[in-house]
C-alpha cells in the first residue's frame, strides 16, 4: 500500500511538558513584553515557533554521543570527529569551530569588509547584514525578481539574479568586491530554495572575476531536497550528494548548526584558501578558542559530526519537507496569503495582503505576531519593517521589501496535533482581520532592533 500520510520517522522517548496559558493572561504578558514576542518568557508561549535555530530535538544517538565527548582543550577525538565530517561534506581543508554562525561571521567578515568593501547576497541574513555593515562595508541583496511576489509559484525562488549581479560588479569594481554570499536556503527570502545551475552561474561569476564565493549553508541539506525533487539531472544524486556539489562550487562556508546540524548550539567556518584561513585562525583564537574546539565544548562536538549525518537521512528529510508543506499548503488553502510555495524550514504570511488596512509604517507583521501570541499563545516572528526598516534622512521610514511574518517549525519537536493547532487559529485570524490594528514603535535600539525594539498598540 502506498501511503499519503507522512508520519514523524521517530518515536518520542523524553517528553518535555507545554504549560498552556488563558487568552486574559496572555494579554498581560504581552504588554508585560512591549508587544515585542522575543521579551516573552517561554514559559508564557505554548508553541514556539520563533525560529528553528537551536531547537531540535537531538536524538538518542545524539544523546550517546554527548557522553563520548572529549574534553580536551587541545586535539580533542570529538573534534577530529567533526572536522573530519565537514570536510568530507564541503571538500574544504580549513574548519574553523565556533560557538554559533554569527561568530564565524564576525571572523570572516570583519576581516574581508571595511569602509568602501562591498558584499553581494540573495539576501543577506540579518545578522550577516549587521556583521558586515559593522565592519563598515556595504551589503545588497539581490534576490531573483520572482522571489520577490509572495504569490508567484516557482521552484527556485531562492535564487541570486546573476545579471544584476554582473551590473554590481562592473558598477563598483571587483577589487572592491569582498565576497558573493549565496544563503541556502534564503531563510529571509522567505525560506525558498537556490539550485545548482544558479550556484554553479554565481561560482563561474566570481571565479572569472577573481571574487570570493561562500556559501551561507546551515539549510544546505534541506536546499538539497529541493534540489533533487525540483531540478532536471539531479534525481540521480542522494541529498548528501548534492549538498557536496554545492559545497565544491564554493571557496568557502559558514555555517549555524544550530539549524541542518540538528544540535542547540554550534557553528563553523570552512575555507580552502592557507591564507585566508589563517588571518581568520588568528581572529578565532583571539575571541573565540583554540582552534580544536573554537566556542564549543566536546560534546557539542561530537553531536554535531552526527546530526550532520542524520540530517542527509531520507526519511527525515522528506518529514521535514512535507510537514511544514502541510502548515503551508493548509494556510494556502483557507485563503491566509501565505509565500508560495512553502519553503523548507518555516511558512511565512503576507502581513501586508492579510491587513491591507495597515500601513507599512504601523507594522502590520507586527499586528500578525501580536494576534497570534494573544489567540493561542503561538510565538512567531516579524520579517518585514520591523527588522529590515530604516530611516531616511527626514525620520520617515524606509520599509522592508516584504512585511512577513515567519512561522518557524523546529526539527523533530512538534507533532501533527500541535500544527492541527496552529491552521486552527489561523482561522479564526481570518474571521476577525478587518479588526486588528497596527503598532508604533517607542523604544529601539540602533541594530537589530527587532531583538529588543518595545512597541505600543495603535
Ligand atoms: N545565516 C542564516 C541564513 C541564518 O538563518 C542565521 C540564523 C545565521 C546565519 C546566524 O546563525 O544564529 O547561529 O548565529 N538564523 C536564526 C533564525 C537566528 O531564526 O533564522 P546563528
Amino acid at each position: 500500500m502506498k501511503h499519503s500520510v507522512i508520519i514523524e520517522p521517530f518515536r518520542i522517548k523524553s517528553v518535555e511538558p507545554i504549560p498552556l496559558s488563558t487568552e486574559e493572561q496572555r494579554v498581560e504578558y504581552l504588554q508585560e513584553a512591549h508587544f515585542n514576542p522575543f521579551l516573552l518568557e517561554s514559559d508564557k508561549v505554548i508553541i514556539d515557533l520563533l525560529t528553528d535555530s537551536g531547537t531540535s530535538a537531538m536524538s538518542a544517538a545524539q544523546w550517546a554521543g554527548m557522553m563520548e565527548g572529549d574534553e580536551a582543550y587541545a586535539g580533542s577525538r570529538s573534534w577530529l570527529r567533526m572536522q573530519q565530517e565537514i570536510r568530507d561534506l564541503t571538500s574544504m581543508e580549513h574548519v574553523l569551530p565556533t560557538h554559533q554562525g554569527r561568530a564565524a561571521e564576525r571572523i570572516i567578515y570583519s576581516h574581508l569588509g571595511g569602509p568602501g568593501k562591498v558584499f553581494i547576497s540573495n539576501t543577506h541574513f540579518d545578522t550577516t547584514r549587521a556583521n558586515i555593515e559593522f565592519s563598515g562595508a556595504t551589503a545588497f541583496d539581490i534576490p531573483i525578481a520572482e522571489g520577490k511576489d509572495t504569490a508567484l509559484e516557482h521552484p527556485f525562488k531562492g535564487n541570486m539574479d546573476t545579471v544584476a549581479l554582473e551590473r554590481l560588479i562592473a558598477l563598483h569594481g571587483e577589487k572592491n568586491f569582498a565576497a558573493v554570499i549565496l544563503t541556502v536556503t534564503n531563510n529571509s527570502g522567505g525560506g525558498q530554495p537556490v539550485s545548482m545551475e544558479n550556484a554553479t552561474e554565481i561560482s563561474r561569476i566570481c571565479r572569472n572575476h577573481g571574487i570570493l564565493f561562500l556559501l551561507d549553508c546551515c539549510r544546505v541539506a534541506e536546499n538539497s531536497y529541493f534540489i533533487k525533487h525540483r531540478e532536471v539531472g539531479m534525481e540521480h544524486l542522494t541529498y548528501r550528494e548534492i549538498a557536496q556539489r554545492m559545497f565544491s562550487l564554493a571557496d568557502g562556508a559558514v555555517m549555524s548548526a544550530k539549524k541542518d546540524a540538528l544540535v542547540n548550539m554550534g557553528g563553523f567556518l570552512t575555507l580552502r584558501d592557507t591564507a585566508l584561513a589563517e588571518a581568520c585562525i588568528s581572529l578565532l583564537i583571539i575571541t573565540e578558542g583554540f582552534t580544536t574546539y573554537g566556542g564549543l565544548s566536546g560534546r557539542d562536538m561530537e553531536a554535531i559530526a552526527i546530526g550532520l549525518t542524520e540530517v542527509f537521512d531520507p526519511n527525515y528529510l522528506e518529514y521535514r519537507v512535507k510537514s511544514t508543506a502541510y502548515l503551508g499548503d493548509g494556510l494556502h488553502r483557507m485563503g491566509v496569503p501565505v509565500m508560495r510555495p512553502t519553503g523548507g524550514h518555516a511558512v511565512y504570511v503576507d502581513a501586508k495582503r492579510l491587513y491591507p488596512h495597515i500601513p507599512v509604517n504601523e507594522y502590520p507583521g507586527q499586528a500578525l505576531v501580536c494576534e497570534l501570541y494573544r489567540l493561542a499563545g503561538i510565538r512567531s516572528v516579524e520579517i518585514g519593517s520591523v527588522m529590515f526598516g530604516k530611516y531616511a534622512e527626514d525620520g520617515s521610514l524606509i520599509p522592508a521589501q516584504m512585511e512577513l511574518v515567519r512561522l518557524a517549525i523546529p526539527r523533530r519537536v512538534y507533532t501533527q496535533s500541535h500544527i492541527e493547532y496552529v491552521l486552527e487559529t489561523f482561522a479564526e485570524i481570518m474571521r476577525t482581520r478587518d479588526n486588528v490594528r497596527g503598532y508604533r514603535i517607542v523604544k529601539e535600539p540602533k541594530f537589530l532592533r527587532h531583538f529588543t525594539a518595545h512597541f505600543e498598540a495603535l
